[in-house]
């Protein structure tokens, strides 16, 4: 089927119907960005429930990483499924748990051996990588990044800095939480250019946090996003992380990278750090790990995780049914789907750029593979951030069938199924031109 297909008006009769109901019994704290209700999927096309047809660059938030219900995961699901649901992997053993630990052995790039815990989401991930760095290095303190975001639970919470709303009520947070300005080069406050910079954006520690707030050697962890997500799609250059890499070292302090979204051949490798070539002590890992199962997994050094029984544990954790889909999910990004977000991703990539030359809104096209931001701005010389412009470009690919979803203030990250082929791109990039257009037409 070609797509996309609009058919009703937005939402449609049977849309509205449920999205009022929603409205009175689930909580309002969602962000809903437009009334898209999903009826069913396959590979990057979602119908609704009116029957209207979309092309999915949204992937349900960066999950959806093999497209909607690809059959070989949907086969792992149904075969774990008929042999047991469950059978808490903290107090008895199955063997998808185990594979799936080896697997992640396997492919993340930490050298000399590393273990898996396993939790159900992207925040419980990092929280033990929290617990983990606090009980690893006999420290207490934490530093993360401006614009990071790093979950919802409240040790996750006290690391994520993207937007104040975030947080708002629900202090105070955990102390001991610095946080240093993340390497936008977009909008690089030291007025430098990728070409000429030597990550002197991390002097912030070295010469604000560590001189003035808190000793090196009282830090524990330093907790870093490779490719920020909700807080714009903005791509830590290299050599910021290998002097990251480097100032971690020279204090004994972690390095925890979060991939949880940029993670699992979204950036056109395995993990994202591994353009920079930076070995990270920890990684966080979820989203799209399981093509939409609900898994989370903190990965450390095998040395560092030395905890002992009853330390950390969850009930659900590394529940067998979404190992089945890890597994399934590991398999096909080996076999083709990394690559593919890599080729399809430099195609979008080209795609999008090409656009910024007849769309003055768009200010940076930035990202790797197919983990691609569109930053939009009033004015090209000011940089202004167009906020309700974005809002409003969202909403206008939205009515023409095309899913995408915001990031930051004013940027709209492209992240499709690892699926999409270069034909789906090229209709992304048209539908994207066309609610520019519309947008850009309302503004003069
Ligand atoms: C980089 C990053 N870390 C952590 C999280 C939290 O993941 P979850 O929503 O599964 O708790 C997210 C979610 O968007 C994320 O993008």
């Amino acid at each position: 089927m070609s797509v996309p297909v609009i058919r009703t008006p937005l939402p449609g009769p049977r849309a509205k119907a449920i999205i009022d109901r929603d409205s009175t019994v689930v909580s309002p704290s969602y962000t809903r960005g437009y009334p898209l209700v999903i009826e069913r999927g396959s590979g990057c096309m979602v119908e609704d429930v009116d029957g209207n047809v979309f092309l999915d660059c949204a992937a349900g938030i960066a999950v959806n990483s093999t497209g909607h219900s690809h059959p070989d995961v949907v086969k792992a699901i149904v075969d774990q499924s008929a042999k047991f649901l469950h059978m808490s992997g903290t107090d008895f053993y199955y063997e998808p748990q185990v594979r799936l630990a080896e697997e992640l052995a396997a492919v993340t790039p930490i050298a000399g051996g590393v273990r898996s815990f396993f939790g159900n989401s992207g925040t419980e991930a990092i929280e033990a990588c929290l617990k983990l760095s606090r009980y690893g290095s006999g420290r207490q303190n934490i530093i993360a990044f401006l614009g990071g975001f790093h979950g919802r639970s409240m040790g996750s919470l006290s690391l994520t800095a993207s937007k104040a709303i975030q947080r708002r009520g629900f202090g105070p947070m955990m102390p001991g939480v610095y946080h240093a300005p993340f390497p936008d080069c977009y909008r690089c406050p030291l007025g430098l250019t990728v070409k000429d910079c030597a990550a002197e954006c991390l002097d912030f520690i070295d010469h604000q946090i560590f001189a003035h707030l808190v000793s090196p050697d009282e830090v524990a962890a330093i907790v870093v996003e490779p490719i920020q997500g909700e807080g714009g799609y903005v791509v830590a250059p290299d050599q910021f992380l290998q002097r990251l890499r480097a100032l971690t070292k020279e204090h004994g302090i972690l390095l925890v990278a979060d991939e949880v979204q940029s993670g699992m051949g979204r950036s056109g490798r395995m993990f994202a750090i591994e353009f920079s070539g930076v070995e990270p002590d920890m990684m966080a890992i979820a989203k799209g790990i399981a093509s939409g199962l609900p898994l989370g997994v903190a990965v450390a050094r095998a040395g560092l995780m030395a905890w002992p029984p009853g330390a950390h544990a969850s009930t659900f954790g590394g529940n067998p049914v979404s190992c089945a889909a890890a597994l399934a999910t590991i398999k096909l990004l080996k076999e083709s789907l990394v690559k593919n977000a890599a080729d399809v991703g430099a195609h979008l990539m080209a795609g999008l750029q090409a656009l910024s030359e007849a769309h003055p809104l768009i200010g940076d096209v930035r990202g790797r593979g197919l983990m691609i931001g569109v930053e939009l701005v009033r004015d090209r010389q000011t940089k202004e951030r167009a906020t309700s412009e974005r809002d409003a470009v969202v909403n206008a690919a939205f009515r023409r069938g095309l899913l995408l979803l915001g990031a930051g203030k004013n940027a709209i990250r492209f992240s499709p199924p690892l699926v999409l082929t270069k034909a789906q791109a090229d209709t992304a990039v048209k539908i994207f031109g066309e609610a520019l257009t519309e947008v850009e037409g309302s503004r003069r």
